[in-house]
């Protein structure tokens, strides 16, 4: 049976650059509070009227990838798109990116995971792959968070977290046995969906007749991302590890010998705290957030992209790359390099 490897790696950040000092401009938060709550120093924001959206953060990540993995956009069979933050209500981004990058008229499949949606995406080209349909599948994380961020105090529990960006990887078939994904887990507990979530666009609120509606009723935190950080930051912390146990059960393979845990960027204290839990030295995890803040689901695909430009990781190297968030959802992807 054919493996999936990563052919190809790229991200892409916007130049604009928001430190925590920026943000106490416009609204009652300091640099200590962040730093100290989530290790966050800064994030990249396109800002609430650049023009650039979404599809186009992830063109240019795809970009770079497709060119990395040595190939062009004609020899991409399939397109994975994960984001919370699409272009549209619909058509989602994938067909953007068919588009965007002059790709045949090849399938592209929006996948709706957040915080999880890379691990979800490449999941699922995992199994494309292995089941012999695609050779080839693009898989691509993007984010544009700063056009729907409520920027006051009122929303400061969640708006200096989250930052915008993109990453993306070629996942290619291979007959090599000793490289490429090994297993994966994807998990969800919609119990929880409201605890972060966004509600509008959507048909619970009746969308249109709301909007229409004089005097709408809608509330801030209908419109803007709710999240109840506690309750969230709890499951994180137990649903991480579980996930990465469950990756390497059965695997044949030890956490010892993990080279590079690539968690997703959700806070500093929840990798940290994940750290413990597994007894990772610090030289096994790639912690980025500082820079970026969490960009949901284009933090994994832009901190592997980063690892190895780093040189953290080597050809036959084991990595796990694991998420958790909205939905709740959560899930692993373990693989040797
Ligand atoms: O990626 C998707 C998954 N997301 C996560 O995993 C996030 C998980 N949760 C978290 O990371 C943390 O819960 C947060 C970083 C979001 C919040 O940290 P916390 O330690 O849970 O703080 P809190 O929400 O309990 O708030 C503590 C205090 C409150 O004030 P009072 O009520 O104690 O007076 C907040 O109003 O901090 C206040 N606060 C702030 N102060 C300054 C909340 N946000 C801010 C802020 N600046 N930005």
């Amino acid at each position: 049976m054919k493996k999936s490897i990563i052919t190809g790696i790229g991200h892409y950040v916007p130049g604009n650059i928001v430190s925590n000092d920026d943000l106490a401009k416009v609204m009652d938060t300091n640099d200590e509070w962040i730093q100290e709550r989530t290790g966050i120093k800064e994030r990249r924001h396109l800002g609430k009227h650049s023009g650039v959206t979404t599809s186009d953060l992830g063109t240019k990540a795809a970009e770079i990838a497709i060119r990395n993995a040595g190939l062009t956009a004609k020899d991409i069979d399939f397109i994975l798109f994960a984001t919370l933050s699409p272009d549209y209500y619909f058509p989602g981004c994938g067909v953007l990116l068919q588009k965007n990058l002059g790709c045949d008229t090849i399938g592209a499949l929006d996948v709706r995971n957040q915080c999880s949606g890379f691990v979800y995406a490449l999941s699922t080209a995992d199994a494309y792959i292995r089941s012999g349909m695609y050779k080839n599948v693009l898989v691509v994380g993007a984010e544009n968070h700063s056009f729907g961020l409520d920027m006051s105090t009122r929303g400061r529990g969640v708006s200096v977290i989250f930052g915008d960006g993109a990453g993306a990887v070629v996942v290619s078939a291979s007959d090599d046995e000793n490289s490429g994904i090994i297993s994966t887990n994807m998990h969800s507990e919609g119990e929880f969906a409201e605890e972060l979530a966004v509600q509008f666009p959507g048909t619970k609120l009746g969308w249109s007749d709301v909007m229409l509606e004089e005097g709408n009723t809608l509330t801030p935190e209908q419109i803007y991302p709710y999240m109840n950080g506690n309750f969230v930051f709890k499951h994180a912390v137990t649903r991480f590890p579980e996930s990465i146990r469950e990756a390497f059960e059965n695997s044949g393979e030890s956490i010892e010998d993990l080279k590079l845990f690539i968690p997703h960027q959700a806070n500093l204290r929840i990798s940290q705290f994940v750290q413990r839990q597994l007894g990772l030295r610090d030289d096994q995890v790639f912690n980025n957030i500082q820079k970026y803040g969490n960009t949901t689901a284009a933090s994994i695909p832009i901190a592997l992209s980063e690892a190895y430009a780093e040189g953290r990781f080597q050809k036959g190297d084991l990595i796990c790359m694991t998420a958790f968030g909205s939905g709740f959802t959560w899930g692993s992807v373990l693989m040797r390099w």
